[in-house]
């Protein structure tokens, strides 16, 4: 492991070669022993809490983030304390990335195309921002020797599955979003690199993840609604779509304890809590924590949200459970804990 004045030495070089830019870089400080993980996305919503977990194990981590939806005061927090560098940088950038693997143990690849409506308007974006990025990420680590991925899948994949709640060996899978269908692409491009190249692997399949810092999804677009006109709030369906809604305090949590406690070469878990909460409890949640009074709850009406939604989802989260992993909230408390934050956050 390059010690970090060579590490710091060895970035300001490639950053004048390759325009690469680095917008904090971590101070010099003996941290010897210290591993150095990338996170793609660590800028993003469940990346910037994957960058605090990794942080409070005592690893150094290196975020590699283009900035469409991640954001700098996500992390702003790690400022000052040496153990994180932040690289603006895409994942189609083949060169950059290829750079940013030098001296990495653990490839956490969190960096995609988040919302799965935009697959319905611009028909590439999975494609490119999915697929063809997690190929380029399995070759920046083949062409660097990095032997370890841990990617963010997610319970799209299943499709509209005919068993529930739906455990890892449920198949043929088959998804109805290209969202889903570039995740499972995503997961058989890493189990063919295991199998072809030696590299080890770690795939959570995520329920919804909710939390501090979330930039979309259900909960942030209720709110951005009730901003906009707090009389009435419009659900999009029937309101009885059902989903397991997982904190994002213990996803990462789940991701780490996976990581360091198993070590099989293809490890593959869903992460969930085990149960689920419909659409239109979700809705009256986010009223109530508003504050707001005499707010309408209006329902556009179908079964579904948009084309791809999965109106309902439920985990099967045994195998997680199997490993000693519990969750602190449950799919509502959850929820709850959002919609405070969110509120917080955003503003009525
Ligand atoms: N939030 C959920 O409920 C959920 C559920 C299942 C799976 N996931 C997966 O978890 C991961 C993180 O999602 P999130 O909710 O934190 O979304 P997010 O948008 O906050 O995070 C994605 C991050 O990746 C960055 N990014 C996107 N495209 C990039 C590119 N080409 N190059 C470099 N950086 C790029 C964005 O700027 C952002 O910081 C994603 O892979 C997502 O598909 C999320």
């Amino acid at each position: 492991m390059p010690g970090i004045d060579k590490l710091c030495q060895c970035f300001v070089k490639l950053s004048r070669s390759n325009n690469l830019t680095i917008l904090r870089m971590a101070q010099n400080r003996d941290l010897a022993g210290a591993t150095m993980e990338l996170v793609t996305g660590g800028a993003g919503f469940i990346g910037s809490h994957l960058v605090d977990i990794l942080v409070a194990q005592g690893k150094k981590v290196r975020v590699y983030d283009n900035f469409t939806s991640g954001r700098e005061e996500f992390l702003a927090h790690h400022h000052g304390s040496g153990m994180v560098e932040i690289i603006k940088g895409d994942l189609l950038d083949f060169d950059m990335l290829k750079s940013a693997m030098e001296g990495v143990e653990t490839v956490h690849h969190l960096a995609a195309n988040p919302d799965i409506r935009l697959g319905t308007e611009v028909t590439d974006t999975d494609l490119r921002q999915g697929t063809v990025a997690t190929y380029n990420v399995l070759e920046a680590m083949r062409n660097t020797g990095v032997k370890r991925i841990s990617f963010s899948s997610s319970s799209a994949i299943y499709g509209e599955a005919n068993v529930m709640p739906t455990p890892e060996t449920y198949g043929p899978v088959k998804p109805i979003s290209l969202y889903g269908a570039s995740k499972l692409a995503s997961e058989a491009l890493i189990t063919a690199w295991c199998g072809t190249f030696g590299a080890k692997s770690w795939i959570h399949r995520f329920a919804n993840i909710v939390g501090p810092r979330g930039t979309h999804g259900v909960i942030y677009d209720f709110i951005h609604k009730l901003k906009k006109d707090p009389s009435r709030l419009e659900v999009l369906g029937n309101g009885l779509q059902e989903k397991s809604y997982m904190s994002a305090e213990d996803c990462v949590r789940a991701m780490a304890h996976i990581v360091d406690g198993t070590d099989e070469v293809i490890n593959l878990y869903n992460l969930g809590t085990g149960d689920t909460c419909s659409v239109r409890r979700i809705a009256e949640i986010v009223v109530e924590e508003s504050g707001l009074k005499g707010v309408s709850i209006e329902y556009t009406g179908g079964d579904r949200g948009w084309a791809g939604d999965v109106p309902k989802t439920s985990l099967d989260v045994e195998y997680l459970f199997s490993t000693g992993f519990e969750p602190t909230m449950q799919s509502e408390a959850a929820i709850r804990h959002t919609a405070r934050a969110l509120i917080d956050e955003i503003g009525l």
